[in-house]
């Protein structure tokens, strides 16, 4: 499973890329609020910093146009950025036109706003590269994202759509694992869970305990 991160901040890219496991960022309208940079830049510095560490990763790019005209124009744009940019189109019938539009100039595609295995068969139909169901929103909700993420595996497997199933909207490590479990492609998380998913205490436990032992051993030999 791919793993992305879900940001429009340089540091925390810098900082995940270095670890050598990151394949993409995603990013959004409102990520990219927070940062108080022209879109263009953040967009071109994303892709300059994780091909430091890959050649293989994406980044997504929101277009912010609500007519399939628009939306086409921005992600003919965005598409010169750089190579690995990804279009993001939200999953209305002019998103839905726009990624049919795109893919058909060989520009991919990321389906974001998904929220029923509907959507996600409709934007598979269009030609998505990438469909994002947004899990975290669904249980802030009362419902259960997770169960929509199997549902789009079982859909998509039953016709062999290719879109990649990307699990948006992550608010924890559990969710990433459960993605995992249910063959998601991709998992988009925010810096602090990325932080997470190395932890847990019995290895820091086992690790203390190793190198106490270590320098015990050694200076037992030291002695000698
Ligand atoms: O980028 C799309 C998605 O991951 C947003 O997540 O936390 O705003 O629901 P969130």
């Amino acid at each position: 499973m791919k793993i992305y991160l879900d940001t429009g901040n340089i540091e925390e890219i810098k900082h995940a890329a270095e670890t050598g496991l990151l394949n993409g960022v995603t990013t959004n309208p409102s990520l990219i609020a927070k940062e108080g940079r022209p879109f263009k830049e953040i967009i071109k510095d994303i892709a300059k910093m994780l091909s430091k560490h890959t050649k293989d990763f994406t980044v997504s790019a929101e277009t912010t146009s609500t007519d399939w005209e628009g939306m086409v124009k921005e992600g003919l744009a965005y598409a010169k950025y750089d190579k690995h940019v990804i279009v993001k189109v939200p999953l209305t019938p002019n998103g839905l036109i726009a990624c049919q539009k795109l893919a058909k100039k060989r520009i991919r595609c990321n389906v974001t706003l998904c929220f029923s295995p509907n959507q996600a068969l409709m934007a598979a139909k269009a030609g998505a590269y990438i469909i994002s169901p947004f899990v975290g929103r669904i249980d802030d909700h009362g419902g259960h994202g997770m169960d929509l993420i199997e549902e789009i595996r079982t859909i998509y497997d039953n016709y062999e759509f290719k879109t990649n199933i990307l699990v948006a909207s992550v608010r924890s490590p559990d969710q990433v694992r459960d993605a995992a479990l249910i063959g998601a492609d991709i998992a988009t998380i925010p810096y602090k869970i990325f932080q997470k998913m190395f932890y847990h205490p019995l290895t820091d436990k086992g690790n203390a305990q190793f190198l106490a032992d270590h320098a015990k051993y050694q200076a037992a030999l030291a002695k000698k």
